[in-house]
């Protein structure tokens, strides 16, 4: 098959969380731009239809829908309702985050909080996504962890910023997502279904320039990620060109930690 036929997208239905945040929006427009219906969703309907109608206005496949993965209910209902409008799902991008932990000494019920979303309910949902592509008869799940779930933080970054007390709860969901994503690529042999984590450095988002010198500095490439970095890599994940790509994960930061 042509190599543009591998990566193209046409045809699949993929579902972004949190496709209203900041690496999101870039997986959504990435995933959109190579011919893919795509489905972003928010807690919050008036988000994802904000998303949705900015891309849509561009021409791109992008539905909003509703899901908020700390609730079982929810979860339920979106699973119900997406098969029901769509009768199909090719890929599941798992890039939601909830950030309730603001520091180390932050209280323990914050750290409960973001188990409750970013593992019980992140799991939750994953489970339902899978069994979807399944029954669809096969494809691509792409958890987005982060290089902070490979290795402790780097607290030189910080210097001179008031950024540097990092939560816990961060470093441990992110660490047990790039596992998890090994264990279901093996829990589901036989299934033609792909199970691939991308682990991003930081995104550029205005950071204090202070934060923006330490980073870039031990950059290789010397810079933050920009909006088109996770564009090709997800691509590449959720379409054909990516077939024997399986139970992987590609951190994409650089070079920061070569
Ligand atoms: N921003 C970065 O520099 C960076 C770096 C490395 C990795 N990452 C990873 O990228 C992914 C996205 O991070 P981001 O920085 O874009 O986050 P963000 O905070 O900008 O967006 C997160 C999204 O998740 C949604 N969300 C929160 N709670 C939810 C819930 N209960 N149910 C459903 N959705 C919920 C939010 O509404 C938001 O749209 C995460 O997995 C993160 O670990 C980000």
């Amino acid at each position: 098959m042509h190599v543009k036929d591998l990566l193209s997208l046409k045809g699949k239905v993929i579902v972004v969380t949190g496709g209203s945040g900041l690496y999101g929006k870039c997986l959504v427009e990435g995933l959109a731009e190579a011919d893919g219906t795509v489905i972003t969703t928010s807690r919050n309907l008036a988000s994802a239809e904000k998303t949705a109608s900015e891309f849509g206005s561009k021409g791109l496949q992008v539905h909003p829908m509703v899901l908020d993965q700390g609730f079982t209910d929810s979860v339920e209902n979106f699973r119900k309702e997406l098969w029901e409008r769509f009768g199909r799902l090719d890929a599941f991008v798992n890039n939601a985050v909830s950030r309730p932990m603001k520091g180390y000494r932050a209280p323990i019920a914050a750290f409960e909080e973001s188990m409750r979303v970013n593992a019980t309910g992140m799991v939750d949902l994953l489970r339902e996504m899978t069994d979807l592509i399944i029954k669809t008869g096969g494809g691509s799940v792409i958890n987005i962890s982060s290089m902070m779930g490979m290795k402790g933080p780097d607290l030189s970054n910080y210097e001179g910023t008031d950024m540097g007390d990092l939560p816990p709860d961060y470093f441990f969901h992110n660490a047990g997502l790039i596992n998890l994503t090994r264990y279901m690529a093996k829990m589901h042999a036989g299934k033609n279904i792909r199970f691939n984590c991308i682990s991003p450095g930081g995104l550029f988002n205005h950071q204090p320039q202070a934060f923006l010198d330490n980073y870039c500095r031990k950059v290789p490439l010397r810079r933050m990620a920009n909006p088109d970095d996770i564009k090709g890599l997800a691509v590449l994940l959720a379409s054909d060109a990516g077939a024997y790509i399986n139970g992987e994960n590609i951190l994409m930061d650089g070079g920061l930690n070569a």
